[in-house]
Protein backbone atom coordinates (compact mmCIF):
# COMPACT_ATOMS: atom_id res chain seq x y z
CA UNK A 1 0.00 0.00 0.00
CA UNK A 2 1.03 3.40 -0.92
CA UNK A 3 2.88 5.77 1.77
CA UNK A 4 -0.58 7.95 1.10
CA UNK A 5 -2.81 5.00 1.34
CA UNK A 6 -1.10 4.25 4.66
CA UNK A 7 -1.77 8.21 5.68
CA UNK A 8 -5.48 7.91 5.05
CA UNK A 9 -5.61 4.98 7.83
CA UNK A 10 -3.44 6.82 10.00
CA UNK A 11 -4.37 9.01 13.33
CA UNK A 12 -1.84 11.10 11.82
CA UNK A 13 -3.90 11.56 8.49
CA UNK A 14 -7.31 11.93 10.34
CA UNK A 15 -5.16 14.49 12.85
CA UNK A 16 -4.74 16.64 9.80
CA UNK A 17 -7.99 16.45 8.06
CA UNK A 18 -9.53 17.63 11.50
CA UNK A 19 -6.74 20.62 11.85
CA UNK A 20 -7.87 21.26 8.43
CA UNK A 21 -11.44 21.62 8.61
CA UNK A 22 -13.59 24.41 9.09
CA UNK A 23 -16.56 22.90 10.68
CA UNK A 24 -16.20 19.09 11.44
CA UNK A 25 -18.64 17.00 12.95
CA UNK A 26 -18.67 13.63 14.56
CA UNK A 27 -21.39 11.29 14.44
CA UNK A 28 -20.73 8.13 17.13
CA UNK A 29 -22.36 5.17 17.66
CA UNK A 30 -22.71 1.43 19.97
CA UNK A 31 -18.87 0.88 18.75
CA UNK A 32 -18.10 3.73 21.09
CA UNK A 33 -19.04 2.62 24.10
CA UNK A 34 -17.87 -1.56 23.95
CA UNK A 35 -14.47 -0.49 25.66
CA UNK A 36 -16.93 0.36 28.72
CA UNK A 37 -18.27 -2.42 28.81
CA UNK A 38 -21.57 -2.40 26.76
CA UNK A 39 -22.01 -4.49 23.42
CA UNK A 40 -22.89 -2.96 20.60
CA UNK A 41 -25.59 -4.35 18.42
CA UNK A 42 -24.58 -5.68 14.85
CA UNK A 43 -20.65 -7.40 15.52
CA UNK A 44 -20.62 -10.96 15.90
CA UNK A 45 -20.92 -10.58 19.77
CA UNK A 46 -23.53 -7.99 19.43
CA UNK A 47 -27.25 -7.59 20.90
CA UNK A 48 -29.15 -8.11 17.88
CA UNK A 49 -27.24 -11.07 17.15
CA UNK A 50 -28.89 -12.90 20.05
CA UNK A 51 -32.78 -11.33 19.80
CA UNK A 52 -34.60 -9.52 17.05
CA UNK A 53 -35.00 -6.17 17.33
CA UNK A 54 -38.23 -6.11 16.40
CA UNK A 55 -39.05 -8.68 19.01
CA UNK A 56 -37.88 -6.73 21.77
CA UNK A 57 -37.20 -3.18 20.91
CA UNK A 58 -40.40 -2.01 18.32
CA UNK A 59 -42.99 0.48 19.63
CA UNK A 60 -45.30 -2.58 18.23
CA UNK A 61 -44.25 -4.51 20.68
CA UNK A 62 -43.81 -1.72 23.49
CA UNK A 63 -47.93 -1.43 23.12
CA UNK A 64 -48.80 -5.26 22.27
CA UNK A 65 -47.15 -6.83 24.98
CA UNK A 66 -45.56 -4.58 27.22
CA UNK A 67 -44.09 -7.28 29.39
CA UNK A 68 -42.05 -8.66 26.92
CA UNK A 69 -40.69 -5.25 26.30
CA UNK A 70 -39.67 -4.36 29.92
CA UNK A 71 -37.94 -8.28 30.44
CA UNK A 72 -35.62 -6.40 27.97
CA UNK A 73 -35.33 -3.51 28.44
CA UNK A 74 -35.20 -3.39 32.83
CA UNK A 75 -31.77 -5.54 32.47
CA UNK A 76 -30.40 -3.19 29.80
CA UNK A 77 -31.06 0.20 32.36
CA UNK A 78 -29.04 -1.50 34.78
CA UNK A 79 -25.76 -2.54 32.38
CA UNK A 80 -25.98 1.06 30.85
CA UNK A 81 -26.40 2.92 33.98
CA UNK A 82 -23.40 1.02 35.74
CA UNK A 83 -20.76 1.86 33.39
CA UNK A 84 -18.47 5.08 32.86
CA UNK A 85 -16.84 6.41 29.86
CA UNK A 86 -13.76 5.21 28.04
CA UNK A 87 -10.70 6.60 26.43
CA UNK A 88 -12.76 6.72 23.42
CA UNK A 89 -15.06 9.00 24.84
CA UNK A 90 -12.47 11.34 26.41
CA UNK A 91 -10.91 11.87 23.06
CA UNK A 92 -13.67 13.65 21.67
CA UNK A 93 -14.51 15.66 24.45
CA UNK A 94 -11.12 16.71 23.99
CA UNK A 95 -11.26 17.10 20.18
CA UNK A 96 -14.54 19.17 21.23
CA UNK A 97 -12.72 21.12 23.84
CA UNK A 98 -9.78 22.46 20.58
CA UNK A 99 -12.95 23.80 18.69
CA UNK A 100 -12.47 20.59 15.97
CA UNK A 101 -15.45 19.25 16.34
CA UNK A 102 -18.29 21.26 15.71
CA UNK A 103 -21.23 19.13 16.79
CA UNK A 104 -21.37 15.90 18.04
CA UNK A 105 -24.17 13.20 17.08
CA UNK A 106 -24.58 9.95 18.78
CA UNK A 107 -27.65 7.12 18.20
CA UNK A 108 -25.92 5.95 21.91
CA UNK A 109 -28.16 6.80 24.25
CA UNK A 110 -25.99 5.54 27.51
CA UNK A 111 -25.02 9.01 27.67
CA UNK A 112 -21.43 8.62 27.82
CA UNK A 113 -20.31 11.69 25.82
CA UNK A 114 -22.13 14.07 28.62
CA UNK A 115 -20.04 11.80 31.64
CA UNK A 116 -16.56 12.06 29.36
CA UNK A 117 -17.25 15.67 29.49
CA UNK A 118 -18.91 16.63 25.83
CA UNK A 119 -21.41 19.27 25.23
CA UNK A 120 -24.57 20.14 23.43
CA UNK A 121 -24.50 16.23 22.48
CA UNK A 122 -27.30 15.63 19.89
CA UNK A 123 -29.09 12.34 20.89
CA UNK A 124 -30.82 11.47 17.86
CA UNK A 125 -31.83 8.41 19.45
CA UNK A 126 -33.09 9.40 22.96
CA UNK A 127 -31.16 8.51 25.62
CA UNK A 128 -32.37 6.94 29.22
CA UNK A 129 -32.75 10.39 31.20
CA UNK A 130 -36.66 9.99 31.62
CA UNK A 131 -39.13 7.80 31.66
CA UNK A 132 -42.13 8.79 29.32
CA UNK A 133 -45.99 8.46 28.82
CA UNK A 134 -46.88 8.06 24.98
CA UNK A 135 -50.71 8.44 25.71
CA UNK A 136 -50.81 11.43 27.88
CA UNK A 137 -47.19 12.33 27.93
CA UNK A 138 -46.50 12.92 31.74
CA UNK A 139 -42.93 12.47 31.72
CA UNK A 140 -40.91 10.77 34.77
CA UNK A 141 -37.72 10.55 36.11
CA UNK A 142 -35.47 7.41 35.42
CA UNK A 143 -35.23 6.70 39.32
CA UNK A 144 -39.18 6.54 39.15
CA UNK A 145 -39.65 4.86 36.25
CA UNK A 146 -37.23 1.82 37.65
CA UNK A 147 -38.99 1.91 40.99
CA UNK A 148 -42.40 1.66 38.81
CA UNK A 149 -41.29 -1.28 36.84
CA UNK A 150 -39.37 -2.76 39.79
CA UNK A 151 -42.83 -2.48 42.29
CA UNK A 152 -45.61 -3.93 39.14
CA UNK A 153 -45.88 -7.67 39.67
CA UNK A 154 -45.87 -8.18 35.70
CA UNK A 155 -42.53 -5.40 35.67
CA UNK A 156 -44.37 -2.67 33.48
CA UNK A 157 -44.49 0.79 34.89
CA UNK A 158 -47.73 2.27 34.42
CA UNK A 159 -48.60 6.21 33.74
CA UNK A 160 -49.94 7.26 37.35
CA UNK A 161 -52.38 9.96 35.73
CA UNK A 162 -53.86 7.54 32.28
CA UNK A 163 -52.38 3.91 33.71
CA UNK A 164 -50.74 3.10 30.23
CA UNK A 165 -47.31 1.50 30.49
CA UNK A 166 -44.66 3.88 30.04
CA UNK A 167 -41.16 3.92 28.63
CA UNK A 168 -37.79 5.19 29.10
CA UNK A 169 -36.84 8.06 26.67
CA UNK A 170 -35.16 5.89 24.07
CA UNK A 171 -36.65 5.80 20.31
CA UNK A 172 -37.58 2.46 19.43
CA UNK A 173 -38.03 0.91 16.15
CA UNK A 174 -41.26 2.46 14.19
CA UNK A 175 -41.18 5.33 16.58
CA UNK A 176 -40.38 8.96 15.50
CA UNK A 177 -36.66 10.35 15.96
CA UNK A 178 -37.10 13.32 18.52
CA UNK A 179 -38.01 16.53 15.67
CA UNK A 180 -35.23 19.34 17.40
CA UNK A 181 -32.15 16.39 17.63
CA UNK A 182 -32.91 15.38 14.12
CA UNK A 183 -33.27 18.74 12.62
CA UNK A 184 -29.89 19.69 14.48
CA UNK A 185 -28.21 16.77 13.07
CA UNK A 186 -29.40 17.43 9.67
CA UNK A 187 -28.44 20.88 10.11
CA UNK A 188 -24.98 20.44 11.31
CA UNK A 189 -24.30 18.23 8.28
CA UNK A 190 -25.26 20.65 6.04
CA UNK A 191 -22.71 23.00 7.66
CA UNK A 192 -19.86 20.12 7.66
CA UNK A 193 -17.06 19.85 5.78
CA UNK A 194 -15.91 17.39 7.48
CA UNK A 195 -17.64 14.17 9.27
CA UNK A 196 -15.75 11.77 11.55
CA UNK A 197 -17.92 8.73 11.84
CA UNK A 198 -17.24 6.41 15.07
CA UNK A 199 -18.29 3.56 15.94
CA UNK A 200 -21.28 3.14 13.51
CA UNK A 201 -22.12 0.18 10.85
CA UNK A 202 -24.24 3.18 9.74
CA UNK A 203 -27.22 0.84 8.74
CA UNK A 204 -29.77 2.92 10.12
CA UNK A 205 -31.74 5.54 8.64
CA UNK A 206 -32.23 8.62 8.64
CA UNK A 207 -29.11 8.92 10.49
CA UNK A 208 -26.81 6.74 8.04
CA UNK A 209 -27.85 9.37 5.52
CA UNK A 210 -25.81 12.13 7.38
CA UNK A 211 -22.64 11.20 5.55
CA UNK A 212 -24.10 11.19 2.27
CA UNK A 213 -25.34 14.77 2.67
CA UNK A 214 -21.78 15.74 3.89
CA UNK A 215 -20.15 14.09 0.90
CA UNK A 216 -23.00 14.91 -1.57
CA UNK A 217 -22.27 18.60 -0.10
CA UNK A 218 -18.60 18.39 -1.23
CA UNK A 219 -17.40 16.95 2.12
CA UNK A 220 -14.77 14.94 3.02
CA UNK A 221 -15.72 11.59 5.57
CA UNK A 222 -13.25 9.66 7.91
CA UNK A 223 -14.58 6.58 9.19
CA UNK A 224 -13.09 4.98 12.36
CA UNK A 225 -14.75 1.49 12.91
CA UNK A 226 -13.50 -2.25 13.56
CA UNK A 227 -16.26 -3.04 10.92
CA UNK A 228 -17.50 -2.28 7.24
CA UNK A 229 -19.25 0.63 6.53
CA UNK A 230 -21.61 1.34 3.57
CA UNK A 231 -19.06 4.55 2.87
CA UNK A 232 -15.57 2.53 3.04
CA UNK A 233 -14.97 3.07 -0.77
CA UNK A 234 -15.43 7.00 -0.45
CA UNK A 235 -14.01 7.39 2.58
CA UNK A 236 -11.11 10.12 2.67
CA UNK A 237 -9.92 8.56 5.90
CA UNK A 238 -10.88 5.13 7.06
CA UNK A 239 -9.25 4.15 10.57
CA UNK A 240 -9.70 0.49 11.67
CA UNK A 241 -9.04 -0.85 14.91
CA UNK A 242 -10.29 0.00 18.49
CA UNK A 243 -11.73 3.52 18.96
CA UNK A 244 -10.17 4.34 22.22
CA UNK A 245 -6.71 3.95 20.73
CA UNK A 246 -7.30 5.26 17.50
CA UNK A 247 -8.80 8.98 18.75
CA UNK A 248 -6.00 8.54 21.43
CA UNK A 249 -2.89 8.84 19.25
CA UNK A 250 -5.43 11.48 16.76
CA UNK A 251 -5.01 13.84 19.52
CA UNK A 252 -1.50 12.58 20.21
CA UNK A 253 -0.91 13.29 17.12
CA UNK A 254 -2.51 16.98 16.76
CA UNK A 255 -0.15 18.22 19.03
CA UNK A 256 2.29 17.39 16.67
CA UNK A 257 0.43 18.79 13.15
N1 LIG B 1 -13.76 0.55 18.10
C1 LIG B 1 -14.13 0.80 16.81
N2 LIG B 1 -15.23 0.26 16.23
C2 LIG B 1 -15.97 -0.58 16.99
C3 LIG B 1 -15.64 -0.90 18.34
C4 LIG B 1 -14.48 -0.29 18.88
N3 LIG B 1 -14.08 -0.53 20.15
N4 LIG B 1 -16.58 -1.76 18.82
C5 LIG B 1 -17.46 -1.97 17.80
N5 LIG B 1 -17.09 -1.27 16.72
C6 LIG B 1 -17.78 -1.14 15.43
C7 LIG B 1 -18.40 -2.41 14.92
O1 LIG B 1 -17.47 -3.12 14.11
C8 LIG B 1 -19.55 -1.85 14.07
O2 LIG B 1 -19.05 -1.51 12.78
O3 LIG B 1 -18.84 -0.23 15.63
C9 LIG B 1 -19.94 -0.56 14.77
C10 LIG B 1 -21.19 -0.69 15.61
O4 LIG B 1 -22.27 -0.86 14.73
P1 LIG B 1 -23.72 -1.24 15.32
O5 LIG B 1 -23.56 -2.33 16.31
O6 LIG B 1 -24.62 -1.43 14.14
O7 LIG B 1 -24.16 0.06 16.15
P2 LIG B 1 -24.80 1.40 15.57
O8 LIG B 1 -24.28 1.69 14.20
O9 LIG B 1 -24.60 2.43 16.61
O10 LIG B 1 -26.36 1.05 15.48
C11 LIG B 1 -27.22 2.11 15.11
O11 LIG B 1 -29.13 0.69 15.52
O12 LIG B 1 -30.12 -0.84 16.90
C12 LIG B 1 -30.13 0.48 16.52
O13 LIG B 1 -30.82 2.30 17.81
C13 LIG B 1 -29.80 1.35 17.70
O14 LIG B 1 -28.47 3.35 17.75
C14 LIG B 1 -28.50 2.00 17.30
C15 LIG B 1 -28.55 1.94 15.78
Amino acid sequence: MGSLAVMAGSPKALAELLSEAEHAIALTGAGMSTESGIPDFRSADGVWQKVDPMEVASLQTFITEPQRFWQFHRPRIDMLSGVDPNSAHVAIAELQRRGLLRSLITQNIDRLHSKAGSTDVIEVHGSLSRGECLQCKAMTTLGELVAKADGADDGVPRCDDCGFQLKSGVVMFGESLPPAEITAAYEAAERADVILVVGSSLQVAPVSELPAMVHQGGGRLAILTEGDTPYDEVADVRLRGKAGVQLSETVAALDAV
